[in-house]
């Protein structure tokens, strides 16, 4: 019988939750002030991290393809988006609150919640539980603009990075000459007003989509469906996830959403159980058609040599940064042993890593430091490094190992004398010797080469 991918791994939540603690990842927001329930800071590798993920979907969406381009638009956009779009009817979850124990509870997930009084019940099931009838709860933020409350100020902070494209369409259509079937990509924040949140950075009530609208004629929607289906799929993989901890599944009738007539999630098996990374959806004419409607303007693409118009139909892949984050994080946690000793390390697809080189000189005496800042300074024009003197040199290749950083540069006593260096793989532990000069060569070809988790031969 196959092996089941989720019982061979040494990963757990918690263990991420504290090594993205400790290492200056991912920090619980607002700390010094008892923290904001699922409201987290990236410092300085998260950020690193995430500005490499979002770099390869820029990479993937724009510089590979010749028919996708660029928008980020605002994240507060006229509230009569929201009536187009359906999200002020309908995003909803249904509530309900405990009369007891005053807790709030989704009255559609009352199985998997805890009665705040009994955990080991579900609310509603000890004769103390005093539940109310479900309520709908919309899920966005509402502000105003302007000083005063008044009539008509109410607006939303935008709960998909989706509809800034839809509003910009005809903007697209005269500036970038294009024509369907053509994408318009953004990443950008959005925010949800999640009643269930939790799991760290899996579900939270602000976070960063990367989503892409591509427009195409009504009869090629369902080819493009496919396309963008194996597309995302082939991208995920090529950045390190490994196979079996990846599925798509389709959504059944009941599950799909107002806007969607085929909806497949690329799901991801993290710790909490196979669940959605990105949602890759065939949302038909919806969007243009309501925009159309609520706006008054025509929304249509209209062929100047054969007359021939219509409502483009829209494909879309749409992913979370944070999630992804998340999940590459996951893939990558490992633990082995070196020399006796315990080692944590992130095996990161190298162009994900956070720092790809570390320079380490061996001793912080006899001329090592000032040769190592030397080359420091030579590769950080190239790639992100790190220079790091202080403390055992074993204890400095941890370091490196659980942030994740591929390679390591030491410079020892024989460095002074003929100007070579080492080179330390993080995954195979195996040290080569090679001149100062061909170090950033060297890096840049590794690079470049294709990737695959060390995790998948282990
Ligand atoms: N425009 C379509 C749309 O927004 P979605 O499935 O609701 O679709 C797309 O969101 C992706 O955004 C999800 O697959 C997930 O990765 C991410 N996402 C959604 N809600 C999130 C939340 N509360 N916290 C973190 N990521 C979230």
């Amino acid at each position: 019988m196959a092996e089941d991918p989720a019982q061979t791994d040494v990963v757990t939540m918690e263990k991420i939750v504290s090594l993205c603690k400790r290492r200056g990842f991912v920090f619980p927001s607002s700390e010094i002030y008892g923290g904001l329930g699922s409201s987290y800071d990236y410092g300085h590798y998260g950020v690193l991290l995430k500005n490499n993920v979002k770099n390869q979907w820029w990479r993937a969406m724009l510089q590979e393809r010749d028919d996708v381009v660029a928008l980020d638009s605002a994240i507060i956009q006229h509230p009569r988006t929201w009536e187009a779009s359906g999200h002020l009817a309908g995003f909803t979850d249904p509530l309900v609150d405990c009369r007891t124990c005053k807790l709030r509870f989704r009255a559609d997930k009352l199985e998997d919640s805890q009665c705040g009084r009994k955990p080991s019940k579900h609310p509603g099931e000890t004769p103390d539980c005093d539940l109310t009838e479900a309520r709908d709860f919309n899920l966005m933020f509402q502000t105003t603009v302007g000083p005063v409350k008044e009539e008509g100020s109410t607006v939303y902070l935008r709960p998909e990075t989706a509809q800034g494209i839809f509003l910009n369409f005809k903007n697209y259509l005269q500036f970038s000459r294009k024509k369907p079937p053509f994408g318009i990509a953004q990443i950008g924040k959005s925010f949800r007003n999640e009643i269930t949140t939790g799991n760290f950075i899996f579900r939270t009530r602000e976070f960063e989509q990367m989503e892409m609208e591509f427009f195409v004629p009504p009869d090629e929607a369902a080819t493009w469906h496919q396309h963008w289906l194996a597309e995302r799929m082939a991208w995920w993989t090529s950045l390190g996830l490994r196979p079996d901890h990846l599925q798509l599944r389709a959504h059944d009738a009941g599950e799909l959403s107002h806007y969607s007539s085929a909806t497949s999630d690329v799901e991801y098996l993290f710790p909490i159980g196979w669940s959605e990374l990105e949602g890759i959806a065939n949302r038909g004419d919806f969007d243009l058609t309501q925009h159309a409607k609520f706006s008054g303007q025509k929304l249509e693409y209209v062929d100047t040599a054969t007359g021939e118009r219509y409502v483009p139909h829209v494909i879309e892949p749409a992913a979370g940064v944070d999630r992804a984050m998340l999940a590459f994080l996951v893939d990558a946690y490992d633990e082995d042993e070196i020399e006796g000793e315990r080692r944590t390390v992130l095996r990161l697809h190298p162009v994900l890593a956070p720092v790809k080189v570390a320079v380490l000189p061996l001793v912080r005496k006899d001329g090592q430091p000032e040769l190592a800042t030397e080359v420091y300074r030579e590769l950080r024009d190239h790639v992100q490094a790190e220079y790091d003197e202080g403390g055992a040199i074993g204890r400095r290749y941890r370091r490196q190992d659980e942030i994740g950083t591929p390679w390591a540069v030491t410079i020892d006593h024989q460095s002074l004398e003929d100007r070579t260096v080492t080179l330390r793989d993080r995954d195979s532990l195996g040290q080569v010797r090679l001149p100062i000069g061909e170090l950033v060569d060297v890096i840049r070809g590794r690079l470049g080469e294709p990737w695959r988790s060390p995790k998948l031969d282990a």
